[in-house]
This record gives structure tokens, sequence and C-alpha cells, in this order.
């Protein structure tokens, strides 16, 4: 299964957030992770649309937008306006899930749903079929640097048995606590996207600890 790293710019230095941006451009990560968070959905406030410009004029990877809001419908277009490349909302925020993808492919990106830990995978099975992604939260959402719920890998192997089961296409994310000791699990449970926050920005040698990612 192909494997591919999404560095979370939440845990970047914002006062040099153009420098960390062309570091992750000359990485192996593939895709870069961008939490959006409204102080709502979630007990923190992240930033919004002034960010992501600067960010999607220094790369070209797949700005993968992880929508921690209420209402996402709302902004959804404004995102993909942005430059997200994938828009990921969460299954908790909205009463209209499949509205809600439907809007994000039709504003030109691909559609992304999440479940928060005491979600079980079964929430999203629904949807598979319309999904481009499905983002297993393994912490709270809220905040970087937590430690990985123990669980969370079975529910990455649920819902590749189930992916696999009705033919879906869409690909696993596993975001919160990923280190280079739990990154192989993850990906033998048939994760395909690990998000890393702190394990990237925190580590001496952020190009290094990606390549280490991909190859442990
Ligand atoms: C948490 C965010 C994560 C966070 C991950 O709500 O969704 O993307 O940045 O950070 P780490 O990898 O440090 O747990
Ligand atoms: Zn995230």
């Amino acid at each position: 299964m192909p494997r591919i790293i999404s560095p979370s710019v939440l845990s970047a230095d914002f006062g040099h957030l153009a420098d960390d941006i062309a570091m992750l451009d000359r990485s192996e990560a593939e895709w870069i992770h961008i939490d959006v968070m409204d102080g709502v959905f979630v007990p923190n406030i992240s930033f919004g649309f002034p960010v992501m410009g600067p960010i999607r004029q220094g790369t070209k990877k797949v700005l993968d937008t992880h929508l921690m809001i209420v209402n996402p419908e709302k902004y959804v277009e404004r995102f993909v306006r942005a430059g997200a490349d994938i828009v990921t909302i969460h299954l908790e925020a909205t009463e209209d899930v499949r509205g809600a993808i439907a809007m994000i492919k039709k504003a030109g990106a691909k559609a992304g749903v999440s479940i928060k830990p005491k979600t079980p995978a079964a929430a999203v099975a629904p949807y598979l079929n319309e999904l481009d992604l499905v983002l297993v939260m393994s912490v709270e959402p809220g905040f970087g640097g937590q430690s990985f719920i123990e669980g969370s890998t079975e529910k990455v192997a649920e819902l590749r048995r189930e992916i696999d089961r009705c033919g879906s296409r869409a690909v696993i994310e596993i975001d919160g606590g990923i280190t280079l000791a739990n990154a192989a699990e993850v990906y033998a449970a048939g994760c395909e996207v690990l998000v890393a926050g702190s394990t990237v920005f925190a580590s001496e040698n952020p190009e290094a600890t990606i390549h280490e990612l991909l190859n442990v």
C-alpha cells in the first residue's frame, strides 16, 4: 500500500512559516496538513484564510485541509478557493454529511470525512463510496502534541476491511500522536496517510524524520 506523510502546519513556527513550508516542499512529504479550528467544535482556535494564501504560494504539494469547525458547509468553497486540494470535515460537525461531501466535490476538491475517537468506524460506513478520504482521529481534536489513543489502530483495521469490502477508493488517514514508535502498526492496519505534527517539527531534522516515518 502506498505511504504518504502529511506534516501538520499546526506545529510549525508561525514566525517563520515560509521557511517551514519551503522545508516541507523539499521534503518527501507529499501532503501538507492544515488544521483549521474555530474554538466551538474544538476548544482551541488555530488560523484561517489569511494563512492559507502564503502556504499555497509556497508549495505545489497537496494541501490536506482538516476543518474542525461547526457548519463547515459555510466555508468549504472559500477553502477550496484559498488553495485546499482536499477538504475534510467532521462527521460530528454537520447534520448533512452527504450534502457537505457533495459541496466539497462541486467546489473542485477531494472530499474527506473525519471521525473523533469516540465515534465508531461504522458511523462513516454509509458514506464510503462517495469519499476520497477517511480521517481517523487518534487524539481528541484541538491540540498537537497529545498521546496516541490506543484502539485507534483497531479502528483503522475495521475501516480497511469495510473499504475493501465495499470497493471504496477512499484512503485512510490517521491524525494525532503519530510517532516513529507507532507508525509501523498503523501502516500494518491498512492506513495510507500519516499526519505528524510534533514528531516532525520538534525533531532535530524534520526532513530526515519525514523520511524515517515513511520507512519504518
Ligand atoms: C489535532 C490536529 C492534529 C495535530 C496533530 O486536533 O488535528 O493534526 O496537529 O499533532 P501531533 O502529530 O503533534 O499529535
Ligand atoms: Zn488535523
